[in-house]
């Protein structure tokens, strides 16, 4: 599906997809870190059923899978957002719909399923909490508030690509015409708009309203901030974006009701620590508060090595982008489907009936992370120290 969205879409649009921060070390180190961890399969028991759902904040899914937060989806392939709910909804898992999504967020919850609303801490408090208020009237099940984007990424792509000013370069619209069957869509729809951003950008032109939005994130939000939010907010209120157990404790502690483990899929801040690498200490500082990770999942190994570590969800941003770009809404599904049909296989083959059930006996000596936090984790019984392996 990879090489079909390669095929189909010019380069600007594929490294919006796939490009990371500064070198990409984040970005590779995401992938290396799963790559890392080891399973060790247990045998001779009964697998002739497996199950895989489950249940979170309240709400059942068919597999602790969900589609993250992708912005200008629309880029990809116009009415986008609808495509990736509509798909998710298939398949019983939650999509969790961009603030800098493409489609109104009445429009993609109407599509049914569960549907999440990102949203971005902005300057203007009351546009954050106006789109929370649309959101929820719109029949979303919970907010997840990104904050590991208080700036932009370093991201050297995009000067490739776009002048100083934001206009496409000469080689990017000889590109662009060299993929008729997306530039085709793109004129017919126009470029991709903003209505769920949460900031009034009506009458502005498209470049304004880019700008506008960039320039609404609010560099100043702090715990504080999201202390108020979380009083405003009657519903579920998810985090998106740490990495550090103090931030995890921190917000646990204003009532957050989980949190996603996250680095942006490698595309803000280069350099960092990967979210499998993160996770552990994260999950020692969380309490009862449950952990969601994402970053570089690319199939169902990678999804049942995450909640083997104790993560109670993974999600997925670029493996659906791949699926809509190769073909829409039934590429989408098709994408999600490898993964949970994967997963489901593999936890026939690592012994293990219950997908809840999944946990740290199906991985072998040091987890793939670190070595510390590992011992720190040991199993309940063994004095805090993890039994020689599994870990
Ligand atoms: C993102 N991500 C993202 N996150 C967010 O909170 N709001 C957003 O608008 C976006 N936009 C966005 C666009 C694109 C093209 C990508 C690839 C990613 C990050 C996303 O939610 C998730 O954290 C990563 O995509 C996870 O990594 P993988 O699965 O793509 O490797």
């Amino acid at each position: 599906m990879r090489a079909l969205a390669h095929r189909r879409l010019p380069r600007f649009v594929v490294d919006y997809l796939e490009g990371g921060a500064g070198r990409g070390l984040t970005l590779a180190r995401n992938r290396a870190a799963l790559d890392a961890i080891a399973l060790v399969p247990r045998t001779l028991r009964d697998v002739s059923e497996v199950s895989l759902a489950t249940r979170l904040f309240g709400l059942a899914m068919a597999a602790p899978l969900m589609i993250a937060p992708t912005g200008v989806a629309g880029l990809l392939r116009p009415g986008a957002d609808v495509m990736l709910a509509r798909a998710a909804a298939r398949l019983g898992l939650p999509f969790v719909l961009s603030a800098a999504s493409n489609v109104p967020v009445e429009d993609v919850a109407a599509q049914g399923g569960l549907v999440w609303m990102q949203v971005y801490p902005l300057r203007d408090r009351e546009a954050t909490r106006r789109l929370v208020a649309r959101a929820t009237k719109a029949g979303c099940v919970g907010i997840v508030l990104t904050v590991d984007t208080p700036v932009a990424g370093v991201r050297h792509w995009e000067a490739r690509h776009f002048t100083p000013a934001g206009r496409p370069r000469l080689r990017t619209r000889l590109d662009a015409l060299r993929h008729p069957a997306w530039l085709m869509a793109t004129l017919r729809h126009g470029p991709p708009r903003f209505p769920n951003i949460g900031l009034d950008v009506t009458g502005l032109d498209e470049r304004a309203e880019r700008k506008a939005i960039n320039e609404g994130k609010d560099p100043a939000f702090t715990f504080d901030d999201l202390a108020i939010l979380r009083d405003a907010c009657a519903g579920r209120l998810v985090v998106k974006g740490l990495a550090a157990p103090e931030d995890v404790e921190r917000i646990a502690a204003l009532g957050a009701d989980g949190a996603i483990i996250s680095n942006h899929g490698g595309r803000q801040l280069d350099g960092m620590v990967s979210t499998v690498e993160a996770l552990p200490a994260c999950l020692q500082a969380a309490g009862a508060m449950p952990l969601m990770l994402d970053g570089g999942i690319r199939d169902g190994v990678d999804v049942a090595k995450v909640l083997a570590l104790g993560a109670k969800a993974v999600l997925v941003g670029r493996v659906p982008l791949y699926g809509l770009a190769a073909a829409g809404e039934d590429g989408v599904a098709h994408a999600l489907s490898l993964l949970t049909k994967e997963l489901d296989r593999v936890l026939a083959l690592v012994g293990c009936r219950d997908v809840t059930g999944l946990d740290r006996r199906v991985l072998s000596g040091r987890c793939g992370s670190d070595r510390d936090s590992c011992l720190r984790l040991g199993r309940p019984g063994t004095g805090g120290r993890a039994a020689s392996a599994p870990c």
